[in-house]
């Protein structure tokens, strides 16, 4: 009797040993590797039906189509960018075809100086093919773009102007030179490109754009302004306001991930160490702010909805009673805290390495990981273009998708 009676405690213990091991919450790696799977079949789909290289696949509309941007829109690159990502996880060179298809289309693009987003198109696809093949043709390309971009520069402001003349929301202001947070993310263009040809023009004119913005978008709290509108005549600031932001005293998620990641990756080819602390203050107000959700995946604005934030348009709290998040910026800020923790040490360094992990850990999950197929064809659910435009709210954005994917690179480079 006493020895069933052992047998059945010995049978029962490796029973839930059994059921714990099986019940093993995944590693970061099996996250990691099951997200590419997902992307792999989400982006079969795609490469089928966006078949038209001069339509660039930017989200998915709550209609159920892809919705395409053209060549000079800013998202063009992001596509390719994604699929050099793919190739570069699994080698298969399906994904390289591809990526080389959609990086060419994009050529004629190195004559863009409609708008400053010359950087982001160009240099997340011909950018990561130099990167990943080493196909010299490219480099001109990129000496073009960053040609391009160059024009859009005035040294009375000391600044790129982002997009050109435009009344602000509700036509509150006329901009004559406004400047966004998101430029800081074109300056890895210009500082490869003072590397790759030796002209110092590059290398000032970005460092120059990067202590205006310093100077002028970032609050005593280390939040941001989203837009600075500047004299054109004297560089004064003229307006310090929102565009895709709650208001012009909140900070608009987004806007505070890409200075994270452009001050980040300016300190990167400066070794300025102003651009090292400007980097950790964003970085720390966005992990330690009250409203950051325990995910880590913001609302699509800091302070959506309250007191003391007033907008300049009608927001009806009513239509979404539960405040949308921004998918797109956890994706940004995650890639970007992986390279700023290489560039600190001890608790420093794992606190924002944690704190990526963290965010990583959450976009491979449901709701955000497209398992379920909410769409057929982009990886993660649930970003946020333009809230007050009413435009883009909990939908698939195609740059959400290529630095989630770039943030689980780093990942995986950091454990190298
Ligand atoms: N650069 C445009 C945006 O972040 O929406």
């Amino acid at each position: 009797m006493r020895r069933r009676l052992i047998s059945f405690r010995v049978i029962l213990l490796l029973t839930l040993t059994g059921y714990i091991v099986s019940c093993k919450s995944p590693t970061v790696e099996e996250r990691i590797d099951h997200s590419f799977q997902v992307a792999a079949e989400r982006y079969d789909s795609l490469l089928v039906a966006a078949s038209d290289l001069t339509k660039y696949p930017h989200s998915f509309t709550l209609k159920g189509e892809i919705f395409y941007f053209g060549i000079d829109e800013w998202t063009g690159g992001f596509w390719p960018g994604a699929l050099w990502y793919m190739y570069e996880y699994t080698g298969n060179q399906k994904w390289k075809d591809a990526a080389l298809r959609w990086t060419a289309s994009l050529e004629s693009n190195q004559y863009n100086t409609k708008h400053h987003d010359i950087g982001f198109m160009m240099f997340s696809s011909y950018g990561n093919g130099l990167r990943i093949t080493g196909d010299t043709s490219y480099k001109p390309i990129l000496i073009q773009s960053a040609k391009s971009l160059c024009k859009r520069y005035s040294p009375t402001v000391g600044s790129i102007q982002s997009w050109n003349a435009r009344p602000s929301i509700n036509k509150q202001n006329q901009w004559n030179y406004p400047v966004i947070m998101d430029n800081m993310m074109n300056l890895e263009l210009l500082f490869w490109a003072a590397q790759e040809t030796g002209d110092s023009n590059f290398y000032k004119v970005a460092v120059q754009h990067a202590k205006t913005t310093q100077k002028n978008h970032i609050r005593s709290d280390f939040g941001t302004f989203h837009v600075v509108n500047y004299d054109t005549a004297t560089g004064a600031v003229l307006h310090q306001q929102t565009l895709q932001g709650f208001s012009d005293q909140s900070t608009w998620a987004r806007g505070q991930a890409w200075g994270i990641y452009g001050f980040t990756s300016t300190f990167r080819f400066t070794k300025d160490s102003s651009f090292l602390s400007t980097a950790k203050g964003l970085a720390n107000f966005f992990l330690r702010h009250k409203n950051l959700p325990a995910d880590k995946v913001p609302l699509w604005d800091f302070n959506v909805g309250e007191t003391g934030f007033t907008p300049d348009w009608n927001y009806d709290s009513t239509v979404y009673p539960i405040i949308p998040r921004d998918v797109s910026a956890a994706a940004i800020a995650a890639s970007a805290l992986f390279e700023l923790s290489t560039y600190c040490q001890g608790d420093e360094q794992q606190y924002y390495k944690n704190a990526a992990t963290d965010m990583i850990v959450s976009l491979s999950q449901e709701p955000y990981l497209n398992t379920k197929k909410t769409n057929p064809y982009f990886l993660l659910n649930g970003s946020v273009g333009n809230f007050p435009a009413g435009r883009e709210i909990n939908v698939p954005l195609i740059y959400a998708d290529y630095y989630f994917l770039e943030a689980m690179h780093r990942y995986l480079n950091s454990k190298k």
